[in-house]
């Protein structure tokens, strides 16, 4: 695992920018197409805002036309949701840069039956993303696999529907299957509340969710501003 330190939020979220251009520019020189799976929470925010700012080179750059979006996971709400990861995504990035409507695939979590919204979504994501955000949360869950979750032992499915007790609810989810198949697997993680868990995940005992992000044939980064990486 790289580790990428950077000095602020901000500076984080300017890094993964350009690691989503070089990457994206290559996969489209190459085969014509990108294919991202975006993350959900709060950090994810800063990046889309810096990729849709029309300040930046991002904005320009980006082949965004030959880019198509998933997500890691989604939380059982429908896409108007303030807890939507898509809403998100939409009013920060997607409805800023000029991408293929068509190529936004959306996870369908307004249906009422979570497992259905996952098996839908299996059948619509590739075996193997060109590159995959995902988040940290404090207590070393990622997409939406949470520590003691009956995910963690998935080998087969692509995309799952796990209880989360902690939520209170359901989770659409990329399986570790999914994104241990991914070119390149990005952690982005910031603030000081996630020190301590950047410690354990990094430098600690395999125990969290997190530490089963391993890229069979692929990179895998971790991103942090400096107050994440301080306990390091
Ligand atoms: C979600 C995310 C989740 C998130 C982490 C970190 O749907 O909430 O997929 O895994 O990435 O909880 O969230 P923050 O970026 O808000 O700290």
């Amino acid at each position: 695992m790289e580790v990428k330190i950077f000095a602020t939020r901000y500076d984080l979220a300017h890094g993964a920018a350009e690691h989503f251009l070089s990457r994206s520019d290559e996969c489209v020189v190459r085969k014509g197409s990108f294919t991202v799976a975006l993350s959900g929470g709060s950090t994810p925010k800063t990046l889309y805002q810096v990729l849709a700012n029309a300040g930046e080179k991002f904005c320009r750059e980006i082949y965004w036309p030959m880019i198509h979006f998933f997500w890691s996971d989604e939380r059982h709400v429908p896409p108007d949701h303030p807890e939507s990861n898509y809403l998100m995504a939409y009013e920060n990035l997607l409805s800023r840069v000029p991408i293929s409507k068509e190529k936004v695939h959306r996870i369908m979590s307004e249906n009422p039956n979570a497992a259905e919204v996952a098996e839908q979504y299996e059948e619509v994501v590739p075996q193997r993303f060109d590159l995959i955000l995902l988040g940290l949360g404090t207590d070393g869950h990622t997409a939406s696999i949470f520590p003691g979750s009956e995910v963690l032992h998935e080998t087969k499915r692509l995309v799952a529907a796990p209880w989360v007790e902690k939520q209170k609810s359901y989770r659409i989810t990329m399986t570790l299957p999914l994104i241990n198949n991914a070119a390149s697997v990005v952690f982005l993680v910031s603030g000081a509340e996630k020190a301590e868990i950047v410690k354990e995940v990094v430098e600690g005992p395999k125990r969290y969710p997190a530490q089963e992000v391993r890229p069979i044939n692929g990179e895998l980064i971790l991103m942090l501003d400096r107050e994440a990486a301080s306990k390091l």
